[in-house]
């Protein structure tokens, strides 16, 4: 039917060119055109219509993904968007477009196969036992089944009419917070092995007027820079080949705007994600047709997977969201499902910190530990965070180059042993909490001696070093059992230990697994190896408060925060960045899970470096005792303040004001799902004379009718607030008319508390 189709929309166009040519009389020729575009228009879609075996939608609160199988039983998206309020409707939707010929049939593919008709970038490839590299995939059947209140699972099931090959594509909706979870699986029964060259996730098509992409690159210390462009013909391809660190150069986090950039309250925006932790591979194809494919997955780059018959080949999911309400609305969709769904304990609590890393780096005793516990108490943090140098005997950590791998305590510096620490900080009234990079190993220590077979290398070449480290073979099962016990060891001596840092400083240099038999599996493998190792974590330890570290933000991704409960953005801690730095995060990933230290980086105030930290999970890394009389007990009264608003932030609504790329003044709101009470944090971020805020920034997420009471708060001592605390706005006015929390080059940062007055 594609092909009738096809062949009348050729016939149609090729009329029209001729009847414009031929005929001069304007009435006459503007007639026949009408008549012509009338009846092709009802018989195209008619015709469509007839040939349709099969709507299949995925509906969720707003929106739709439509696919439809026609008469040749290929799969196809026919569109994504806004709910229909009339779901009969959408078969009429390809009928309305009139683009160029698709010659294939295939380029809205909902799985696109390469090898047979297909002309564009596919979603999978392959060679059969037979060796031949043919694919076509026709559809099977489907089924949806509820998997709980409001979160269903719709499988498709797609099969070779050739070759004994099937793939199984995946849809978990998420009705409420309208994300979907797509992923597929992909098994045969052909008389031998087959090899997957390529495997996506997912294959998404969309139909805009053009097509604004809003990705990010980094650096240590650089994470999550955004750039925007307007997506062009050709493919854009955002990956990662680094093995582990994967987002050290590019996270696999994007948007996809239509028809123009969106704005906070503006716009057609999709989001989308890779929840895997290893290689990915987002692509990005405008077709012939003007259209948009996405083909989202694990990268298969040095990755040909076998696959045996019978055997099931998962992908990890590819997520997404769409909001027609600009990126605001789509972010705060991503934070609920985040919380509600994914994050290993989204809707608990977390535990503020002191880490002594960049007040001690490897250099501490138990004696300074002591004082460190005292000062813990002394800030009112429930956490003291002991990092990195705490182990390695024959080869101490006492920099970066020995130790990793040996995790014992190192005799000299804690003789007492971590559980004498932990039982200190009790005594002390605070928790303890440890660091550890269990994937990782130096070639200066016993494990590298014991077992150099462990160790991702290549037998015959030199080896080279990410911060003088390797990685261990987490593919191999040996190696997961060891990386589990590093864990285990330390909860079974020490029942009490209450937190766990877990970083990940190196990338995969020399891919080379001594266990793997197959190296085309390897990076596939380490990553598995990882998930089951985490997996066994939680299952032991399900409730443990875990943060996921990478040298910095190397590693964050919906993957990997099944098992974490926050992450580390980034070891950059300049208050200034980390505006900019967490606003981008915060497009994807809920406040609660964004670990946020004040430390002494940066040139601005102890207040302004605060109050940034306090927009996520709040922590510090600060020599306490160094502290002054006021900045005490500025920092004492901070912690206090943030304890009362630290649910509103971790578990409410948040709202991106005014953005610091556009405005010398950044301001972020966080209210609770009542709209009763909320905090609004402002900061300048232009140093140039007179910047500030000449405007009020308007707010969001009140309720119009409610009147609201703002006031300052986290006031350094002794200074005295502008703002008027008695009196008292309407919603309505607040969000039209706006605040004025007066930053200017006096008042650099400032903190509003709004609440419901009646
Ligand atoms: C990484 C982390 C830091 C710190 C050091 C310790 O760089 O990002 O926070 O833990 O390792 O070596």
């Amino acid at each position: 039917m594609k092909v009738i189709n096809f062949f009348l929309s050729l016939f149609r166009q090729a009329f029209l060119d001729n009847l414009k040519m031929n005929i001069t009389n304007k009435t006459t020729k503007r007639l026949l055109i009408g008549l012509i575009m009338m009846l092709s228009g009802i018989l195209l879609p008619a015709i469509t219509v007839l040939a349709q075996t099969a709507t299949i939608p995925v509906e969720t609160a707003n929106n739709a993904l439509v696919m439809q199988v026609n008469a040749n039983k290929d799969l196809s998206i026919e569109y994504f968007g806004l709910k229909l309020a009339n779901a009969g409707e959408y078969s009429q939707i390809p009928g309305t477009y009139r683009q160029a010929a698709d010659y294939t049939g295939l380029y809205n593919s909902a799985y696109t196969p390469s090898g047979s008709r297909n002309l564009l970038e596919p979603a999978i490839t392959v060679t059969h036992a037979d060796g031949n590299n043919s694919l076509d995939l026709r559809y099977v059947s489907h089924k949806v089944s509820e998997v709980s209140d409001g979160v269903s699972l719709l499988s498709i099931l797609l099969r070779d009419p050739v070759y004994n090959f099937e793939v199984t594509l995946y849809y978990k909706s998420y009705f409420k917070e309208d994300v979907i979870e797509q992923w597929s699986s992909v098994r045969h029964h052909e008389k031998g092995n087959v090899i997957l060259y390529k495997y996506a996730s997912a294959n998404l098509y969309l139909k805009a007027d053009s097509y604004w992409l809003r990705q990010y690159h980094g650096d240590w210390a650089k994470e999550m820079q955004p750039e925007e462009t307007r997506v062009t013909h050709g493919i854009k391809t955002l990956d990662s080949k680094l093995g582990t660190r994967t987002n050290l150069f590019q996270p696999s986090v994007f948007m996809i705007s239509l028809d123009k950039p969106a704005t906070e309250d503006e716009g057609s925006v999709l989001y989308g994600s890779v929840e895997w932790s290893g290689n990915f591979r987002v692509d990005l194809e405008t077709d012939p047709q003007d259209n948009l494919r996405i083909i989202a997955g694990m990268n298969n780059y040095a990755s040909p997977y076998t696959l045996k018959p019978g055997e099931d080949f998962v992908t990890p999911a590819f997520l997404y969201t769409f909001s027609d309400k600009g990126k605001g609305d789509a972010s705060r969709k991503l934070h609920s499902w985040a919380r509600n769904y994914k994050l290993a304990d989204g809707k608990g609590s977390r535990l503020t910190l002191l880490n002594n890393w960049e007040s001690t780096y490897f250099d501490f005793n138990e004696t300074k530990l002591a004082e460190l516990l005292r000062d813990t108490k002394k800030l009112g943090v429930d956490l003291f965070l002991l990092d990195d140098g705490w182990f390695g005997n024959k080869y101490p950590r006492n920099d970066d180059h020995a130790g990793l791998g040996d995790w014992q305590e190192n005799r000299q510096k804690l003789p007492n042993g971590i559980s004498s620490l932990v039982k200190e900080a009790q005594a002390a009234g605070v928790k303890f909490g440890i660091w550890i990079e269990p994937e990782m190993v130096n070639p200066k220590s016993e494990l590298y001696e014991k077992h150099p077979d462990w160790v991702i290398k290549q037998p015959k070449r030199d080896e080279y070093y990410f911060r003088n480290q390797l990685v261990l073979d987490l593919s191999n099962p040996r190696v997961q059992d060891f990386v589990f016990n590093i864990v285990d060891n330390l909860f079974t001596k020490t029942p009490d230990l209450a937190y766990i840092k877990w970083d990940c400083n190196a990338v995969i240099y020399n891919a080379y697994s001594s266990w793997q038999k197959n190296q085309s599996h390897f990076y596939i493998s380490y990553v598995e190896g990882l998930y089951n190792v985490l997996k066994r974590i939680r299952a032991k330890y399900p409730t443990v408060p875990m943060m996921l570290c990478s040298g910095g933000g190397g590693r964050v991704d919906y993957g990997a925060l099944q098992y974490f409960t926050e992450f580390w953005p980034s070891d950059n801690t300049d208050p200034l960045e980390r505006i900019f730095m967490q606003w981008e995060y915060s497009y994807f990933y809920p406040a609660i899970t964004s670990s946020n230290h004040v430390t002494d980086w940066g040139k601005q105030p102890l207040k302004f470096r605060v109050d940034a930290a306090m927009m996520g999970k709040l922590g510090f890394d600060i020599v306490v005792s160094k502290l002054s009389a006021k900045d005490l007990e500025f920092v004492q009264n901070a912690v206090k303040t943030y304890d009362s608003v630290r649910e509103i932030i971790w578990q409410g609504d948040q709202y991106r004001l005014s953005d610091p790329t556009n405005s010398s003044v950044a301001s972020i709101l966080y209210t609770d799902g009542d709209k009763k009470t909320g905090v609004v944090f402002n900061y300048l971020v232009n140093n140039r004379y007179d910047h500030g805020n000449k405007t009020p920034v308007r707010f969001r997420g009140l309720d119009p009718a409610k009147r609201y009471r703002v006031k300052e708060i986290n006031m350094y001592p002794g200074e005295t607030s502008p703002v008027n605390a008695d009196l008292t706005y309407s919603g309505d006015f607040l969000m039209k008319i706006g605040f004025n929390p007066m930053v200017n080059s006096g008042r650099t940062s400032v903190v509003l508390k709004f609440e419901a007055a009646d």
